[in-house]
């Protein structure tokens, strides 16, 4: 099938199906087009909290099928493609988590939503990059808190919200590994160009940074700012929609440290194409599974994240 005729077969089950498509800022740009919402994992779960359609195909990866399934259990969930994992859910497995949770009594758990169903049956209040910070912020100043897994997250939280939670070392792939001198390169090339960070960057750029925050914080910063220019410190996926709300602005893709190339792009998240997209409504599979008792664990966190953010 050609590309216009993929785009017209989705659009057409999708109506037959009564299916919503759902899509992070990082997912290829073809698939930022068909999609009916696209918004960073804050949003994609209200989204799903609140939809009526049967299905949701969830075009990012699988913690983010997990929570959609969570939310909505009696909706088939389908992701694209089940291997599009998460390094930085990865980094913490739940038997780990549970001993140390269990290592430090009358503390308040707190988990990124990158993470397994697992570890969300045993956290308190999950949080995003989008909410975190008011959701710390909501809690007494002398609360214990365990944050887990993101290293760098956790941090910026305790500098902005003056806090001394217990991290979890734990850190995203692509988020762990910009880096600053690259940057610092670019912005000598760039003078005039603001720099958008990602607070699972490292600290050293969270430092530099002129706007450090969720994908979609980043965008609404960009929208609103009068800088001509800006160099983005996250996934390259979310210059798509920088470019098509912010038409006369130029955005820089931040490299890796590592890498020949002038982007850095999460592999998990690429793994979802729109052939793939079109073969998981037609077959209606690989369908997320999230078995119930740890569902109904993990359901309590996520719904007080959502109270906590409104
Ligand atoms: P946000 O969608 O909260 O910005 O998080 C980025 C991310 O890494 C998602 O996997
Ligand atoms: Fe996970 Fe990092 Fe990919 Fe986001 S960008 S899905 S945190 S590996």
């Amino acid at each position: 099938m050609t590309h216009q005729e993929l785009r017209e077969e989705i659009l057409r089950l999708k109506k037959e199906k009564n299916a919503l498509i759902m899509a992070h800022y990082y997912q290829r740009d073809e698939i930022q087009e068909i999609a009916d919402f696209i918004g960073d994992s804050l949003a994609l779960a209200r989204q799903a909290a609140k939809t009526d359609a049967d299905i949701i195909v969830m075009c990012g990866v699988h913690f983010m099928g997990e929570t959609a399934k969570i939310l909505c259990p009696g909706k088939k969930v389908l992701v694209p493609d089940m291997a599009a994992g998460c390094s930085l859910a990865d980094s913490c497995d739940a038997d780990d988590f549970r001993r140390f949770v269990e290592a430090h009594p009358g503390y308040t758990v707190i988990s990124y939503v990158n993470t397994s169903a697992a570890v969300k049956a045993l956290t308190d209040i999950v949080v995003t990059s989008g909410n975190a910070r008011k959701i710390v912020e909501s809690l007494p100043a002398d609360e214990k808190i365990i944050f887990g897994p993101d290293k760098n997250l956790g941090g910026y939280i305790n500098s902005v919200a003056s806090r001394d939670m217990l991290l979890w070392q734990g850190a995203c792939h692509v988020h762990d590994r910009f880096s600053i001198d690259k940057i610092m390169d670019l912005k000598k090339e760039h003078p005039e160009a603001k720099i958008l960070v990602h607070p699972e960057c490292r600290r050293p750029l969270q430092l530099i940074a002129d706007k450090v925050g969720s994908t979609a914080a980043l965008l609404e910063f960009a929208e609103k700012d009068e800088a001509p220019e800006y160099i983005v410190v996250t996934e390259s996926g979310i210059l798509f929609e920088m470019r098509r709300k912010c038409s006369s602005k130029r955005f820089i893709p931040a490299p890796a440290e590592d890498s020949e190339c002038q982007c850095n792009e999460c592999d998990y998240m690429k793994l979802n194409t729109l052939e793939k997209v079109y073969a998981a409504l037609r077959d209606e599979a690989p369908e997320i599974h999230v078995d119930p008792e740890v569902a109904a664990k993990a359901i309590r966190p996520i719904e007080r994240m959502l109270e906590l953010s409104v």
